[in-house]
């Protein structure tokens, strides 16, 4: 990897640097709640703020689909970093507009300047040449700290490094490759990976790579759903993807014959409701109604997770059990965070909300936290990752 603590200073001095962050937050009521993303993104930018650089940051929020959406831009985020950078942190709020290229060009040494949401524009996603174009006319050396988003072949990832070809990793970038590389390089056995959360289509696809190295697998959340509804259970109004179900039961089949183990839900939390002060109850997952909706794993299914847990040599876990953002369920996931803790495995967190879910006081006990989740997934997955090939 071309690391960025090779780049002479002497390049750095007045030079324009775009860097691709990971700001892809928690928000709530406009503020941004958990900032462990932005706080990763630290180092590398008071190292290049030291060096005497401009930066650019660049970022994407949610998925605003190529259109502005209000409650996705990033003034928040850049207020958010100025506070945790102690310096003012200025905003550009069209990346079209000449009033961007003007906010650059003013830019002095180790002033720092965020456009925003790359997602506001669809040339973003669809890694498109002439919106790259733009962004690399901004700057002549490129950064990637955004390990988060390095599984996507977006322009900001892929067509504005091409473009710019004097491309950097950044700290954060390193620190994930050089972490998740314990968990593929000869890892501690068993091997046990613990999915859940609700990006589902994302992971559900790459567990199918992950039946060549793990052991075991234990599904809860969002993606525990489409396994349930594969094997027909009523799973009554929980958020599934139909076109997911054949691609699921496959995928149990494929696992039984490679010797691994999945272990869906025995019993779930459920509410009619997802809100908060919502009443609950805890169900086989054979006596649902279709007005109930999945919120949390069950006693029994925490239960049936405990022994994998308790005896891996590595856990890797992305996506959150239950609907943590509620206090009426998230028992069942806190549950299951602990356990993890209590194993004396190598123990790999990962993903935005997952983190956002941990229980207080939870986090600096896992052996590393990455910032990311689908990212994670697919490197460990051995796929090649379009952000981390930019900067090799
Ligand atoms: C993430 O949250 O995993 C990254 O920011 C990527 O987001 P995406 O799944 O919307 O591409």
């Amino acid at each position: 990897m071309k690391v960025i603590s090779e780049i002479k200073d002497y390049d750095l001095k007045n030079a324009k640097v775009l860097v691709r962050v990971d700001y892809d937050v928690k928000m709530e009521n406009g503020k941004v709640i958990s900032d462990n993303r932005m706080k990763a993104s630290l180092d590398t930018i008071k190292y290049l703020r030291e060096k005497g650089a401009k930066l650019i940051l660049m970022s994407h929020l949610g998925r605003p689909d190529g259109k502005v959406v209000k409650e996705m831009s990033l003034l928040t985020v850049a207020e958010h970093l100025s506070e945790l950078l102690g310096v003012n942190v200025s905003f550009a709020p069209d990346i079209m507009s000449d009033q961007t290229e003007k906010m650059i060009d003013n830019l002095d040494n180790g002033d720092v300047l965020l456009l925003e949401n790359l997602r506001y524009y669809a040339g973003e996603e669809g890694n498109d040449e002439k919106f790259a174009k733009r962004l690399a006319s901004f700057a002549s050396i490129y950064v990637n700290d955004a390990f988060a988003t390095s599984h996507r072949a977006h322009a900001s990832m892929d067509a504005v490094p091409r473009i710019l070809g004097n491309n950097y990793a950044g700290f954060q970038l390193q620190r994930e490759v050089e972490n998740l590389s314990k968990v593929t390089d000869n890892p501690k056995r068993p091997l046990v990976a613990i999915i859940g959360g609700k990006k589902v289509s994302d992971k559900v696809k790459v567990l199918e790579n992950f039946l060549k190295f793990v052991d075991i697998i234990l599904v809860g959340g969002g993606a525990a759903n489409v396994f349930l509804a594969s094997q027909d259970y009523e799973i009554g109004d929980s958020f599934v993807e139909d076109d997911l179900l054949d691609f699921a039961d496959d995928l149990l089949s494929k696992a039984e014959s490679a010797g691994v183990q999945i272990i869906i839900p025995s019993d779930v939390v459920v509410a009619k409701k997802v809100a908060e002060g919502q009443k609950t109850e805890i169900k086989d997952i054979t006596e649902l109604d279709r007005d109930d909706i999945i919120v949390d794993i069950g006693p029994e299914t925490v239960e049936s997770f405990k022994e994998p847990i308790e005896f891996a040599g590595t856990i890797v876990w992305n996506g959150p059990l239950g609907i943590f953002e509620y206090e009426n369920f998230k028992k069942g996931n806190d549950e299951v965070a602990g356990l993890i803790v209590d194993s004396g495995a190598y123990t790999l967190i990962g993903g935005g909300d997952t983190i956002a879910g941990l229980p207080k006081g939870l986090k600096e006990k896992y052996s590393y936290i990455s910032t990311a989740g689908g990212a994670t997934l697919d490197f460990l997955a051995g796929k090649k990752l379009p952000g981390v090939e930019a900067v090799k």
